[in-house]
């Protein structure tokens, strides 16, 4: 969230909605095209199922307003467009408030199969649909909450939690595999990548582990953690998460599984 990005943010009109040409709502479309086969193989039943509650468009970029106004009546959660790379603290912020912080522009076409930064599709397609879900989305809240109370110098222990939760989480289903995470949903490789590839390790879901796991960005991950049962979120969310953080802290950082740490 710190990163430099050439994609310039894009502002909502006085009624809050924002403009995209033909050629980004295609980009869109083509997105959408690709990776909905691979969405209905290797995504959660909890996110199909909000995708299908959404309806969003696979032709045009949808908007903000109206999957809140599909949203809000589900888990009282809202989307807002904000500029590709917000600081921490307004995250957490929003979170807390229920208002999911969507990036607003859409990525290149040089760029189609992978960005590294987020962008309307990863927040849209990716995010939005679990915050249908009342135990990701009370979960989701609670990690603003948590970050609200947290010191500056917490909070890349923090977002650990929701790195390898919100962005990468793995699930089962049916006894399979399946990815939860918005990183891996919007991802073309990684989707398949983390669900169906020997090279990652996939641990049990652990908090304090998770806490002291680090991570790169740039890569596919190579430790993914693995909740049983997205209910199972409720749970998590009622831990003393600032108690489980100062643990993690005293027990420090695992070694990483990569060779240069760049972030986490
Ligand atoms: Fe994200």
């Amino acid at each position: 969230m710190a990163k430099r990005t050439h994609y310039i943010a894009k502002t909502p009109d006085h009624k809050g909605l924002i403009y995209y040409s033909e050629e980004e709502h295609a980009i869109w479309r083509d997105l959408y095209a690709q990776q909905i086969p691979s969405a209905e193989r290797y995504s959660a039943s909890p996110y199909l199922a909000g995708l299908d509650m959404l309806s969003m468009s696979d032709k045009c970029i949808p908007q903000c307003n109206e999957i809140t106004e599909r949203l809000m009546p589900l888990t009282g959660w809202s989307i807002t467009p904000v500029p590709a790379l917000i600081g921490f603290a307004r995250f957490f912020k929003m979170l807390s408030e229920k208002t999911f912080p969507a990036a607003s522009f859409i990525r290149s076409r040089a760029d189609f199969d992978y960005i590294e930064e987020p962008d309307i599709f990863h927040e849209i397609f990716g995010h939005t649909p679990l915050l249908t879900n009342p135990g990701f989305a009370h979960f989701t809240s609670r990690i603003g909450e948590i970050g609200t109370r947290v010191k500056p110098a917490d909070y890349s222990w923090l977002i650990r939690l929701y790195w390898f939760t919100i962005e990468f989480g793995l699930t089962m289903d049916a006894g399979k595999y399946k990815a939860l995470g918005s990183g891996l949903t919007s991802s073309p490789t990684e989707l398949i990548y983390s669900v169906e590839s020997a090279v990652p390790e996939r641990r049990a879901f652990n908090v304090i582990d998770i806490l002291r796991t680090p991570y790169r960005i740039d890569i596919h991950q190579p430790v993914y953690y693995v909740i049983e049962n997205i209910d199972d979120l409720f749970q998590v969310a009622d831990r003393d998460l600032l108690a489980d953080i100062r643990q993690a802290q005293s027990l420090g950082l695992f070694e990483p599984r990569y060779q240069c740490q760049l972030t986490g």
